[in-house]
């Protein structure tokens, strides 16, 4: 979605904005603007395309301006990109920059018109501008307060006016992070914006207003109290939101998985009791009650969440529903159901409706997410950080292997809560889990020959990703990453399904991934589709006497417990999508029409 930034402090803002923005530019890419103070004024810039682009220009006038401004990266919703609908959006002495929809916005538009205003853009945020300027006399977060009141949906405001000193914002259902640093106070839609700048943040409340100067930053309720800050301080090191010398930050990410599973899995596990301390927010009396856990989550987070649909009833005796947010049907919940949201952002829009639905029905609830201080945190009676580090690449990765490593952690936890799992087989499934950092390295460091393959199947129009059990979530992963990065048409399926439509698509020389790690059965499929004239390139365990017989092309995965191989095999089906995006020479960190936080239903 779009990404807001503003900055209150003794230096001149442009530049600071100019790089904040670029550190947000994941969360949207299609145009982008500044409001910066300049001479009593307020100087706005903004152009569809890239922040760099806008930014050169700014350079070129003389990087003119003041201590304060606000800026914004869009995701077009409402209006095409252009540089009318681009933000800043402006009225009288008010600039603002908003991420979130406006409900109501054909309604206030017509009630702003009929008082004289004019409208420039065809986005729903310019009623927010006209509604400020409305209401404001001298007072901006009054002004603010009483245009917020007014508008119905989703949003992340940051205001500014010529005549005022600080800046002003407001969130509902949009997420905006305050960064407190020395003599200068931020404000972005996400915390790597803020990373080199300051690691001191808090993270804005539904209903809240703040007023920020380079002083001090105050909160007030909707009633205009002042309410207490809850200050986090963020254990990121800033140049885990930088490059490092990769050509991508999807890359980096992938060659990063070892340490953050080695993260996701630190301190967690007790070897001695076989056991794995986690903060679920449930009693063992509590998990001993349930009697189904049903996840809610959006696209490579709800590909995790399909493997707890074979892992959670092994390892906890709990069966587990898995739906996709936007379509959950909160109606078949009962009290002895807990309820998971798992979501890297932990702020996307229909997880957290999905969640809310859920929790209305009186059940226990739980996240996974990499976001600390995120909102679905606030939403839930636990959560399970992943503890991967910021992910700034669009296609989720390194994240996606964390969400399993702790779908694996929780289930031996609610195994050993509920009495169904003993000791020892936890202790060999924890020890096991240990090695993963190290496996996953051996995949990456066999890159080359992954690369060969995409290199040679560049061109296909159609991949297939075929996988039976806690291999079909990966094959659902794998295509997504392929079409998402790639743009080439890709299925994920259970390997057993083909036969019954998808299989009439498989045509000489169709690249099928088969994931290949477990079973004998993903064997016959291979031969099925190998029979059609496909290419099969399997993900094999290393040595395995079988697949080379029957596939076109083998990766080796190291021998690991079955389930775990899971893992093993998403980092080969990323690395097949990285290296096939780069052969078309495409956008892998910015791929088109895509946003990583998606803040909108
Ligand atoms: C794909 C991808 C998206 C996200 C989805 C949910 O690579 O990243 O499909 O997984 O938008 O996002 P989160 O996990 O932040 O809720």
């Amino acid at each position: 979605m779009c990404g807001i930034v503003g900055y209150v402090g003794q230096d001149n803002a442009g530049p600071i904005l100019f790089d904040t923005l670029k550190r947000l530019e994941y969360r949207g890419y299609d145009s982008a603007g500044v409001a910066i103070a300049s001479d009593g004024e307020v100087l706005v810039l903004k152009s569809a395309g890239s922040i760099s682009d806008l930014e050169k220009g700014y350079i070129d006038i003389g990087s003119p301006g003041e201590n304060r401004g606000v800026g914004h990266t869009r995701w077009a919703t409402h209006g095409p990109p252009s540089t009318k609908n681009a933000h800043p959006h402006t009225s009288g002495a008010v600039s603002i920059v908003h991420n979130g929809i406006i409900e109501n916005y054909l309604e206030l538009k017509e009630h702003l018109i009929d008082q004289g205003f004019e409208f420039e853009s065809e986005t729903d945020s310019e009623v927010l501008a006209h509604l400020t300027n409305f209401y404001y006399q001298g007072d901006l977060a009054e002004a603010v307060r009483a245009a917020t009141s007014m508008v119905e949906g989703s949003y992340a405001l940051a205001v500014m006016a010529a005549d005022s000193s600080y800046l002003v914002c407001a969130r509902k259902d949009s997420p905006i992070v305050i960064g407190l640093g020395e003599g200068a106070n931020y404000l972005a839609s996400d915390i790597p914006a803020l990373l080199p700048y300051t690691r001191k943040v808090f993270w804005m409340k539904d209903g809240e207003i703040a007023i920020i100067d380079e002083e001090k930053v105050d909160i007030r309720d909707k009633f205009g109290d002042l309410v207490p800050i809850h200050l986090e301080t963020v254990d990121w090191d800033p140049k885990a939101a930088e490059k490092s010398g990769y050509p991508h930050f999807m890359l980096k990410e992938i060659h990063e998985q070892p340490k953050a599973v080695q993260e996701t899995l630190a301190s967690r596990i007790s070897e001695i009791e076989g056991d794995v301390k986690l903060e679920t927010g449930l009693s063992d009396e509590e998990a001993r009650r349930l009697d189904r856990a049903s996840i809610v989550a959006c696209g490579t987070s709800y590909n995790a969440s399909i493997l707890a649909r074979y892992v959670f009833p092994r390892a906890a005796g709990l069966p587990v529903d898995v739906e996709v947010a936007s379509e959950f049907q909160s109606i078949q919940l009962k009290p002895s159901t807990l309820l998971i949201g798992i979501s890297q952002s932990g702020e996307t829009a229909d997880t957290l409706t999905a969640l809310r639905r859920g929790r209305a029905c009186g059940v226990g609830s739980l996240a996974i997410t990499n976001v600390v201080g995120s909102t679905i945190t606030r939403q839930v009676d636990g959560t399970v950080y992943t503890r991967c580090g910021p992910e700034i690449g669009v296609a989720a990765t390194k994240t996606f292997t964390g969400q399993l490593v702790a779908l694996f952690l929780l289930a031996i936890r609610l195994g050993r809560a509920r009495n169904f799992l003993g000791c020892e087989d936890a202790r060999k499934m924890l020890l096991e889990l240990t090695r993963l950092p190290g496996l996953i390295q051996e995949v990456v460091d066999g890159r080359e020959r992954i690369r060969e393959i995409a290199e040679s199947y560049a061109d296909t129009d159609r991949y297939f990703f075929i996988g039976r059990e806690f291999l079909y979530p990966i094959a659902l992963e794998g295509a997504l990453k392929m079409k998402e990065i790639s743009y080439i048409s890709a299925e994920g399926y259970p390997a057993g399904e083909l036969k019954h439509g998808p299989l009439a698509l498989v045509t000489e020389g169709t690249p099928v991934v088969a994931l290949a790690t477990y079973g004998k059965k993903i064997q016959t499929n291979i031969k099925e589709v190998g029979a059609r004239g496909a290419d099969v390139i399997a993900l094999a365990t290393a040595g395995d006497p079988d697949i080379c017989k029957i596939a076109t092309t083998v990766v080796e995965i190291p021998e690991t417990r079955p389930v775990f191989s899971a893992v093993l095999c998403t980092v080969a089906v990323q690395l097949l999508a990285y290296y096939t995006a780069r052969a078309k020479g495409l956008p892998i960190d910015k791929p088109r029409n895509l946003a990583k936080s998606v803040t909108v239903e």
